[in-house]
């Protein structure tokens, strides 16, 4: 193990950027520069947290040992490739990679055998240049998706079926609901959420009871734009400018030992975000609670009393009763998958959330969207 901090570069210098740097603290980790393609919101960034801003990923490549990459989808297999040709490590945002083009003009099928391909080629690149990839699926380090890790792999269980949901109001991202920005909707940027974590923990069932991960084979899916119904009546507390993607989306994933899951996903709730896991074994029962968690209720009697301050994610106004986060990212993960990512690396141990999860994620997610396109036909899940 190397003494020295690992350094970390970023790319993308918004939100996501802003956490990843946050949650470096007290690890033997450095953020040492930022990148992003507009040099005002980069160099602020930078002045910021007290690190250099780079022009691009190529400038900052030789002095980090990882690429930390929180810039938006399209950009993130360009960024891998990179960093793996300079046998630099990588950390990558979810969603970890999509197909980044109209669906007016390209099929289901297309977007599958092409993203298929695409991982194909991460996949060999990683390998070749030996270098460590860390997938920020959040949802893997939350606590209580750990606690149920821990009683899978103790009571050697088997996980018959799973519910599971991520769900808000709607992303603030304003390109959000734009297919050749984001990859498609509701299912590829927040289910790939809930989805990541009940494959990883379907996975850490398999290696526990027979050493090896049960991986899905087959999907049905169904996909909704509720917000875009004409007799749709908007009060003004969801957002609905969605172009071309759905705000709906229902995925049922069936497992190579016929075990399933059901994820469900959208942009119709109001109360903050709701996320969780539900775990049905032939001994035991657990629900993963990730946002709400009822650990702090504080009671705000005006919203001006805790203006602008951060309670919890998506709640429309800080009024009334609060299922407030203890802290932001303690109960979905946000806060260990860097500790997790950073020790790893500094090990040369494959982090808790790999490629593997990202791929199987991503592929799910493609069947996911071939299925709806066929009115839920199940769908194979490709093996690469
Ligand atoms: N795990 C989570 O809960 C979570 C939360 C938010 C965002 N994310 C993910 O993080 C990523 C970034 O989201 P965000 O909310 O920080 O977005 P953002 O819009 O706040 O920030 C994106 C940043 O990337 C920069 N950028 C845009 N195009 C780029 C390119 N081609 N190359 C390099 N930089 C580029 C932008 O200038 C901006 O600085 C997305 O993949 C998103 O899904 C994850």
């Amino acid at each position: 193990m190397q003494n020295a901090p690992l350094r970390i570069g970023i790319v993308g210098s918004g939100f996501a950027g802003k956490f990843h740097h946050k949650n470096l603290r007290g690890l033997p980790a450095v953020t040492v520069g930022v990148t992003s393609p507009r040099a005002a919101s980069r160099e602020a960034f930078a002045a910021e947290i007290g690190v250099r801003a780079y022009a691009s990923v190529d400038e900052m490549l030789p002095d980090i040992d990882v690429l930390d990459i929180c810039s938006p989808p399209s950009s993130h297999a360009t960024y891998i490739h990179k960093a793996a040709a300079a046998g630099k490590h990588v950390i990558v945002e979810k969603p970890f990679h999509g197909f980044f083009g109209s669906p007016e003009l390209h099929s289901k099928e297309e977007m599958l055998a092409a993203v298929t391909e695409e991982l194909r080629e991460i996949r060999r690149v990683v390998s070749e240049n030996k270098i460590l990839l860390g997938y920020a699926e959040n949802i893997v380090y939350a606590p209580a998706v750990q606690r149920e890790r821990e009683i899978l792999e103790t009571s050697k269980a088997q996980i018959l079926r799973m519910t599971a949901e991520e769900s808000h109001s709607g992303s603030h991202s304003p390109v959000y609901g734009i297919w050749s920005e984001q990859g498609g909707g509701s299912l590829i940027g927040k289910g790939c959420h809930p989805l990541g974590g009940v494959l990883y923990l379907k996975r850490k069932e398999g290696l526990a009871r027979n050493g090896s991960p049960i991986r899905p084979v087959a999907v049905s899916c169904r996909t909704h734009s509720i917000t875009r119904l004409p007799h749709f009546e908007d009060r003004g507390y969801l957002r609905t400018t969605y172009k071309d993607t759905e705000d709906y989306a229902l995925l049922h994933v069936i497992f190579e030992d016929g075990t399933v899951a059901d994820v469900m996903t959208s942009e119709l709730v109001l109360g903050g975000v709701y996320d969780f896991i539900e775990v049905f074994a032939n001994n035991h029962r657990t629900r993963c609670h990730i946002q709400p968690v009822g650990v702090v209720d504080l009671y705000s009697p005006d919203r001006k009393e805790f203006a602008g301050m951060d309670l919890m994610e998506k709640i429309s106004s800080n009024e009334g009763w609060i299922p407030a986060y203890p802290e932001f990212g303690w109960s979905n993960g946000q806060f260990y998958e860097m500790r997790d990512f950073v020790l790893s690396m500094r090990e040369g141990r494959q982090p808790e959330c790999d490629l593997d999860v990202a791929i199987d994620t991503t592929l799910a997610i493609y069947a996911g969207y071939l299925s709806a396109d066929r009115r839920g036909a199940e769908v194979q899940v490709p093996r690469i």
